[in-house]
């Protein structure tokens, strides 16, 4: 099925999908050459790295290619094969549905997870950087500056957990609840492909202030389905949920915080953190960027340079650990479907019409406690969070965009139309949203509700300053 609306789309100038091909992308490109040329050029030139170095200067110039090809907008070219497997889905869709399509005439959705899975095979086609990710370092060093807001936090939710665990009325784990899912949502705003000149200052504004504690930003909420998500949570007892996550360090985090309430509290036995199997939209979280975190957590961030009193890291050291228990004993399970880096909107999850393929990149990349195989194909991955899971929580911007096939909604549809066949009867998942806004789309807004907004910041759809937590769960038999 497909969606009544036109996809967005980069011919139409003035647009975020516009901006973002013409002026974003390109210098996302430039930072990865520049990272390959700061990595290699510090390498010995001798016997022992020649084939290194050699392989590092062909792909800054595919990369260089890649970039030029996006900037004169010139059509979209067929993947080679490379250590995704999954070339021939790529290949397909191009050829059904964008045959002659250029980078600014295909979709906008396209167009985006293609820049990222081209920079991928330049990479993958290699012996030497095939398992590179060369979006590491921008991610490591944002979660570093953000060591003051984490220590905080790590100290408020075993504070919480602590009043969790003594059974504490159902008045006190509501007002738990909202502060933390909300965490989670602002989390969102730390997205290293937006911000791309972020220094340390903006970061801990981003996240808060000193303290970290959220502010009250709940009238930055223009669509808040909080409360009805809690009427669900309530009602849970040791149920699975999943986590389909978006950016590494800070954001991710907020996630754990919030993942190691739902189990602490007993609402939730089990979590499935879902992954990217390749580096993805800069700051997406990987399955390494998951552990390293755990473990930047339990060393007290001991490569951190601002934190002066490092009385406030036991919190977070004792946190790390019991996560690293929860990865341990199955409590949390983290995945890395290829689905979630393929060229589908969340729409296609179901049918499974095209089989996507296992990631068969590097054993490493996919290993560790709690990292368990990948299904085989979008039906599969669907059959089980439709069987298994009492709510598949989405975060971030992208995810939205896949979710609601990334067309011109009008903002006053409703969420669960705009979830095409995630909301209807026989292919319903218990869907929840936390996302700030970061492109010109968005749903569930009441009537005239869009042009208050546009009276109040013109800008409110694309900075991030704007949210939305939306949910559709099936009707209870
Ligand atoms: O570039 C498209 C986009 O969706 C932006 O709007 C946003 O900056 C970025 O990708 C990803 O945001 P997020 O990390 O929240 O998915
Ligand atoms: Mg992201």
């Amino acid at each position: 099925s497909c969606p009544p609306r036109p996809a967005l789309i980069g011919t139409k100038k003035g647009t975020f999908a516009y901006f973002t091909i013409k002026d974003r992308l390109p210098v996302i490109i430039t930072r990865v050459v520049d990272h390959v040329y700061r990595t290699y050029s510090v390498l010995p030139n001798d016997v022992a790295h020649a084939d290194t170095i050699r392989e590092a200067k062909g792909i800054i110039e595919a990369l260089g290619k890649l970039r030029y090809e996006m900037q004169t907008d010139k059509p979209l070219t067929p993947l080679l094969q490379d250590n995704m497997g999954d070339h021939l889905v790529w290949n397909s869709i191009m050829e059904t549905y964008f045959p002659q399509k250029t980078w600014f005439s295909a979709t906008w959705l396209f167009s985006e997870c293609y820049m990222y899975r081209r920079i991928y095979q330049c990479f993958s086609l290699t012996t030497h950087w095939r398992d590179f990710d060369y979006f590491a370092e921008q991610k490591k060093d944002t979660f570093h500056a953000s060591d003051r807001a984490v220590a905080a936090l790590a100290d408020r939710t075993l504070a919480l957990c602590q009043e969790a665990t003594m059974q504490l009325d159902e008045t006190s784990r509501h007002t738990a609840f909202m502060e933390l899912a909300q965490a989670s949502l602002w989390g969102n705003k730390t997205d290293l492909s937006l911000l791309v000149n972020l220094d340390l200052a903006d970061v801990h504004s981003l996240q808060g202030g000193e303290g970290g504690h959220a502010q009250d930003r709940s009238s930055f909420i223009v669509v808040n389905h909080l409360e009805a998500w809690w009427a669900q949570v309530r009602t849970w007892s040791g149920v699975r949920i999943d986590i389909v996550l978006d950016n590494s360090g800070f954001e991710s985090f907020v996630d754990l915080v919030f993942a190691h309430w739902l189990v602490a509290t007993g609402y939730c036995s089990k979590v499935v953190f879902h992954c990217k199997a390749i580096p993805w939209f800069v700051s997406d979280t990987t399955i390494p960027d998951f552990h390293w975190l755990v473990q930047t957590c339990r060393d007290r961030f001991q490569h951190a340079t601002h934190l002066t009193n490092s009385e406030h890291l036991g919190g977070l050291e004792t946190l790390g650990d019991q996560w690293q228990d929860h990865l341990m004993l199955g409590r949390w399970e983290l995945r890395a479907d290829a689905f979630w880096t393929s060229p589908y909107a969340f729409w296609h999850l179901p049918r499974g019409t095209a089989p996507v393929p296992v990631n068969t990149a590097g054993s490493a990349a996919n290993s560790g406690p709690g990292a368990s195989s990948h299904t085989t194909s979008s039906a599969a991955l669907f059959a089980d969070l439709q069987q298994n899971s009492a709510a598949v929580i989405f975060k971030g911007d992208l995810n939205y965009r896949k979710l609601l096939y990334d067309c011109e909604w009008d903002l006053t549809t409703p969420f669960s139309t705009a979830l095409g066949p995630l909301a209807q009867v026989g292919t319903q998942l218990p869907v929840v949203s936390l996302r700030t806004s970061k492109c010109d789309l968005m749903v569930g807004l009441q009537p005239g509700q869009g042009e208050e907004l546009d009276k109040r910041d013109p800008k409110w759809m694309v900075n991030g300053k704007f949210a939305v937590i939306e949910v559709s769960f099936p009707d209870k038999a």
